[in-house]
């Protein structure tokens, strides 16, 4: 259970670490790995050096106390063995002066007396005692430690311990100046190296995060949908590969981007052209049932009765009669049918008159009651494409209230502009989800859109169920010149 709730803690301490670390930019990160690792190595280096060259420098400053222990008991033997004790002091002090780190000598007789030393007065207490040798031995070294540090206390038999024991204490002072200069010496390498390091990562990531730093602004800019530009190749490495891979990639998608606009384009033509042809074809219907159909039917009306006249049979006058009211209704369903598919007053009398005259027709037909506003229309003509574009819509929009919405009021207002035109359909009915109209079928809602984007305008829907729909159609105008005002008059 503790361990469980140990290795909890620890992974949560991962995260938070990794939280922060990851946050930092990469530069950061390659000068912070420099960094530990030049002070890791650094801090490193010099403790393993002071080490050793502690170690170094205790067994060399034995040794020396050795040496000069020997050399001062055979130098003593005489001396002692005379009771020479000024000639004893001499040779303590002399051997003081050739070499500095000798902090003590004496010499002690045979009776166990201290006979010469080298410390003016006082004799430190217990000192004697503290080291000792025996006759069998060669030397004996121990390390005192002192209030002034550490001294190396070398004891040698003075005469095979005939006549005394030679005592010299080498100082370590020596040994700790010149480890702290060495540390000193070293911590100051690092700290230079750690500059160096630093100054050299710094250059470093600059060269690396560079081109990396580029590809995320050109990233950027491809999310926005600029393909046009291409990151310059630094190197040839890694990111010079990916470099090489992103242009290629940008290239790519400028190349569909064009094909996309280009097939974009042809298919904004094609409809251009289809709703073109459809119109013609409807006016050219149109014109033919109205000036070659209908004449023919008027003149089979005049003939019938013509006829009826010309024979007052009863029998005939019925059967005439019924004939002709039969003529007299595929006549007015012939006109009704050339105004459907094309009113002749759209071109003749303009987009005002024709709607009023389809609304008209609309309200005949069903129940519903429709609100028609003409604003800023009075006296004038768009241009043809603009008015049969927006009666089609106004024709499309009210089949569908009619079809669809179940209303009982419906609205249409067209307003005219200096910069453009704009109708708004409206109505009380059951309204619908207008994201859900995308796609094949539809083609009322869609071909409005269409109509309205071919002249750079626009469509919005505004409908939800149960709250009615509107229709917004916003189209441009074209700039018209002071004096040539309308483009039309319908004088
Ligand atoms: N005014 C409206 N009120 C309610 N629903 C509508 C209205 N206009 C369109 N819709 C809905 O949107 C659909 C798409 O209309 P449309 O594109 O004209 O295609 P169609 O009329 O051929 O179904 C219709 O089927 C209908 O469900
Ligand atoms: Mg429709």
């Amino acid at each position: 259970m503790n361990a469980k709730y140990a290795q909890h803690r620890l992974i949560i301490w991962f995260t938070r670490a990794w939280d922060v670390l990851g946050a930092v930019n990469i530069r950061a990160k390659i000068l912070g790995i420099v960094l530990g690792l030049v002070i890791l190595m650094g801090v490193a280096a010099t403790i393993e050096v002071r080490l050793l060259l502690e170690q170094t420098l205790t067994s060399q400053t034995y040794e020396r106390s050795v040496a000069i222990g020997r050399d001062l008991a055979a130098r003593a033997t005489d001396l002692v063995l005379m009771q020479d004790y000024y000639g004893l002091f001499r040779l303590l002090r002399d051997t003081q002066i050739n070499n500095p780190d000798v902090r003590y000598a004496f010499i002690i007789d045979s009776e166990g007396t201290i006979v010469a030393h080298t410390f003016g007065r006082g004799f430190p207490v217990g000192l004697r005692d503290a080291n000792t040798v025996t006759a069998q031995e060669h030397h004996r070294s121990i390390l005192l430690t002192t209030d002034e540090g550490d001294i190396w206390d070398t004891a040698v038999p003075i005469f095979d311990g005939r006549a005394g024991i030679a005592r010299v204490g080498l100082s370590l002072a020596a040994r700790e100046r010149t480890v702290t200069t060495v540390t000193g010496q070293l911590l100051l390498t690092t700290v230079m190296v750690a500059a160096i390091g630093i100054t050299a990562a710094a250059f470093l990531t600059w060269i690396l995060t560079r081109p990396i730093l580029q590809l995320v602004e050109l990233t950027k800019a491809v999310a926005q949908g600029d393909f046009s530009q291409r990151a310059r190749r630094w190197a040839n490495d890694e990111i010079g590969a990916l470099t090489d891979a992103f242009n290629a990639m940008s290239d790519a998608l400028a190349q569909a981007e064009r094909e996309r606009a280009e097939r974009e384009q042809i298919r904004t033509q094609y409809v251009a052209q289809i709703i073109t042809a459809q119109e013609e074809e409807r006016k050219r219907i149109a014109r033919e049932l109205h000036d070659s159909t209908s004449q023919a039917l008027t003149s089979l009306l005049i003939g019938l009765r013509s006829l009826a006249d010309r024979y007052r049979l009863p029998d005939l006058k019925q059967q005439v009669d019924d004939l002709r009211g039969i003529v007299g209704q595929v006549l007015n369903d012939l006109h009704a049918l050339a105004r459907q598919l094309r009113p002749s007053v759209l071109d003749d009398l303009g987009l005002a008159a024709a709607l009023q005259r389809y609304v008209a027709d609309c309200r005949a037909r069903s129940k519903l009651t429709i609100d028609l506003a003409l604003i800023g229309l009075d006296n004038v003509r768009l241009m043809p494409v603009v008015e049969t574009a927006l009666y089609r819509i106004v024709q499309e929009a009210l089949t569908n209230v009619i079809r669809h919405a179940h209303a009982t009021t419906a609205s249409v207002v067209i307003e005219r502009r200096s910069d453009r035109v704009r109708a708004i359909i409206e109505d009380d009915g059951c309204g619908f989800d207008p994201d859900n109209i995308h796609g094949d079928g539809h083609l009322g809602l869609n071909g409005i859109r269409e109509r309205a984007e071919l002249l750079n305008g626009q469509l919005i829907i505004e409908s939800a169920p149960g709250h009615g729909t509107t229709l917004y159609v916003e189209i441009p105008l074209p700039p018209t010149r002071e004096g040539c005002d309308e483009p039309h008059s319908a004088g």
